[in-house]
């Protein structure tokens, strides 16, 4: 521990308890490293408030002493975002212990969440009400609402209610000099000039800590339909998507996988049956949701919507869940990918968006191009197709020692797949964020200007570069000493 951490420590400690302070190594082990295990740091001590009033002294406090910290979640994020620098230069400051629901208003649709609520209790006190909160995700027994705000985390159901940004209302965040941003106001309109509320969604941590956050709920559900297709393509699949949009605006999900990532998930995640009988090439799983009694039932509905589909072969095979547990089980092997991939062997994940109708494309050709300039790899697409967005992962080849095969492949390969996306008008991050894995990337790839103004922003909300170092962007370019 530096010496400046030191003092940092000790003043939390006196001020606000133990509660407030860890430093034993065995209890902070869990939280250096991230869920994949891609990325491993280290910090001698994890501070964690119980209110926004403590979180904001720490921050005048670090910014006082110059100390770096990082805010950390449910650590649940896919690019090392909350894994602090290997140095010991920061340390984390988790937001776990503000996990109050604050207000929920079924007759506003609002909720008001603290940072460290997890989204699956979040989506429970909703449902509760009578009332949803939309945004749904694997790691939805451990992500919190600050971590999801601040990656502008995405999931299975941005197709109807786009990504965390369109359901963030408002929020409370401290910035990095220790003031509180008090934006949790749900205005419908506000034009008093930088809307720092979005700005501070998605920015993975780097501008401010956010507290709580006012959140959007979508009437409650009366029923679903949960279906899963057997197609012969991406192509196929998007064309059934269309048709099916064509037709009703009660399909809130649409996830594609191929019969590899099935497999697999079947491999390695007990209980999973395959949902077809038959061996299809690609799956797709649909949900659609009645949201009042008077409405065509959508298990009916997409009975109605698949048969044509299935009768000119657009659907190959269909099965539509005949009960909930069936639906379950179904969205329990599409929430198992990420799961199955990690014990799978070592991959390289892009997460990648391309304009939607260019996906199913992209998703062949992209695949195919990979395969053929890395022999022995094997790529698999899945993920969020109708928001033309998958997860684009290139599996070693079979027998490669992981950390030397990332070692010396990794950015050839993740640089060759960035590159098929930029030309493709699309973006290397879709809902992931740019943490520590993308940063180069993100650099190597964008407008000059684009930097320059993140950078700028980055400088004026954050001089001295102690939130979330190595994040997302840095403070300055490297100079050259003259
Ligand atoms: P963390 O991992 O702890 O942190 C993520 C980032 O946010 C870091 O940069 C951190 O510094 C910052 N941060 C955290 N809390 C705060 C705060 N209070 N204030 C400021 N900064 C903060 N993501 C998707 O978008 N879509 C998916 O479908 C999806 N599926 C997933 C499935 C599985 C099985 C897993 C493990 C992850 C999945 N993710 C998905 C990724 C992950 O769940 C999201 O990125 C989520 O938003 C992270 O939340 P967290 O609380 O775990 O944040
Ligand atoms: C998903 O859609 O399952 C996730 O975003 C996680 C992943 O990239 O595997
Ligand atoms: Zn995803």
């Amino acid at each position: 521990m530096t010496p400046a951490q030191g003092i940092l420590v000790d003043a939390v400690l006196q001020r606000f308890g133990a509660k407030a302070v860890t430093t034993d190594p065995h209890a902070i082990a869990p939280w250096v490293t991230d869920w994949r295990g891609r990325y491993h740091g280290a910090a001698s001590a994890l501070l964690s408030p119980g209110s926004t009033e403590e979180v904001a002294a720490i921050l005048a406090l670090a910014s006082k002493a110059g100390v770096a910290l990082v805010p950390q979640g449910g650590n649940t994020g896919m690019v090392g975002g909350a894994t602090p620098p290997a140095d010991g230069s920061a340390l984390l400051l988790s937001l776990r212990r503000l996990n109050r629901i604050r207000a929920l208003s079924p007759e506003n649709n609002l909720a008001v969440a603290e940072a460290g609520v997890i989204l699956a209790d979040l989506r429970s006190a909703a449902e509760e009400a009578g009332r949803r909160f939309p945004l749904d995700l694997g790691a939805r027994g451990s992500a919190t609402i600050g971590g999801l705000v601040s990656t502008n985390a995405g999931g299975t159901q941005v197709l109807r209610f786009g990504t965390m940004r369109s359901l963030v209302a408002g929020v409370e965040a401290v910035l990095p000099d220790g003031s509180i941003h008090n934006g949790l106001a749900a205005l419908k309109k506000d034009n008093r000039g930088y809307d720092l509320t979005q700005l501070l969604v998605g920015a993975e941590g780097t501008l401010g800590v956010i507290t709580a956050a006012t959140l959007r709920l979508v009437p409650g559900m009366v029923a679903r339909g949960v279906a899963w297709v057997g197609v012969a393509s991406p192509r196929d699949a998007l064309t059934l998507l269309r048709r099916i949009e064509a037709a009703t605006s009660a399909v809130e999900s649409f996830e594609i996988l191929p019969a590899h990532t099935l497999a697999q998930v079947i491999d390695h995640v007990p209980g999973i049956r395959a949902p077809l009988d038959s061996e299809q090439p690609w799956h797709v799983l649909i949900e659609a949701v009645a949201t009042d009694v008077a409405s065509e039932p959508p298990a009916q509905l997409l009975e109605r919507l698949l048969t044509p589909a299935l009768e000119s072969g657009l659907a190959r095979d269909v099965v539509i869940a005949a009960s909930e547990a069936q639906a379950e089980a179904f969205w329990r092997i599409r929430h198992s990918i990420s799961e199955a991939e990690r014990a799978a062997g070592p991959a390289l994940q892009h997460d990648i968006s391309v304009p939607v109708e260019d996906m199913p494309r992209f998703m062949i050709e992209g695949g195919a191009a990979a395969e053929a300039r890395f022999p022995g790899t094997r790529t698999v697409a899945y993920g969020h197709l109708g928001d033309g967005n998958v997860h684009f992962h290139v599996r070693a080849p079979r027998g490669a020692d992981a950390e030397r095969w990332y070692a010396e492949e990794g950015a050839t390969i993740s640089g060759f797949v960035h590159d098929l996306v930029v030309a493709a008008n699309g973006s290397i991050s879709a809902e992931h964020g740019i943490g520590q894995m993308k940063r180069a990337e993100l650099e190597r790839l964008s407008a000059p200007s684009r930097i320059a103004a993140m950078r700028a922003i980055k400088g004026a909300l954050d001089p001295q570069g102690i939130l979330n170092p190595g994040k997302l962007v840095s403070l300055a370019p490297a100079r050259s000493t003259p």
